[in-house]
């Protein structure tokens, strides 16, 4: 049987998934890597940027599933993988990618990591991080202006359109198949805490065969 485990964080846009991942990941280093659903978007290099920027990136077929399970079986048998790296600025993927190798949990992180029942199969303990909306919009407005490269126009229009409507359809949905849901975001210094004590339960579990 296989001793690695797979924690799902999901939650809306700029909900604080982002924050609490990194938080996680340097306390436990070497026990755990992050593999984010947001490397596994499908690459649309057939068409040019202008179209790719219009796509919609906030429901389920946006993102290449059948490669993100089939990278998750084989973390899951204990062998590498090279995982996909997402470019924002040119909605596409880089050229590169990245060796990983299995650690004792794999914490996967995205918008939609809860809506696939393929990996919510394969998924031991699964996250739902909340937030308000307006201070999901406000955090949006902040970092894809200033990580994205996004105008301030761009990311109003796409949240009207895409993002709002697609987290009503599909996100806010998923949160039923979470459980544990931490509210307020990474400002929950409670419940990060009770999620890191519970991670560090499965890797003693682990440890003790
Ligand atoms: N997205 C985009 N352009 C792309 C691909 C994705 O604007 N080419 C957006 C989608 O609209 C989606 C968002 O990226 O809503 C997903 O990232 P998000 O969850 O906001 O960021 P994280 O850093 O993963 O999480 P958090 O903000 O919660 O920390």
């Amino acid at each position: 049987m296989s001793d690695v485990k797979i924690v799902a964080i999901a939650g809306g846009s700029a909900s604080g998934k982002s924050s609490i991942v990194r938080e996680i990941e340097a306390y436990f280093k070497d026990d755990l890597i992050v593999i984010g659903h947001d490397n596994y978007y499908k690459a649309h290099d057939d068409i040019d940027f202008e179209q790719r920027a219009k796509l919609n990136y906030d429901y389920p077929g946006a993102f290449d599933n059948d490669l993100f399970y089939k990278d998750l079986l084989k973390l899951l048998e204990g062998k590498e993988i090279d995982m996909p790296i997402y470019d924002y600025s040119k909605h596409t993927r880089s050229d590169e990618t990245i060796r990983v190798k299995p650690t004792k949990i794999i914490l996967i992180e995205g918008i939609l990591v809860l809506y696939d029942e393929r990996i919510r199969s394969i998924t031991d303990t699964k996250v739902f991080v909340d937030a308000d909306s307006d201070v999901r919009l406000q955090r949006r407005i902040l970092r894809d202006t200033k990580e994205r490269a996004r105008s301030i126009e761009s990311v109003l229009t796409q949240y009207i359109n895409q993002v709002k409507p697609m987290h009503e359809t599909y996100v806010e949905p998923s949160k039923k198949y979470a459980d544990i849901i931490i509210p307020r975001g990474a400002r929950n210094l409670k419940g990060i805490q009770i999620l890191k004590r519970h991670i560090k339960h499965l890797i003693e579990e682990e440890n003790e065969g």
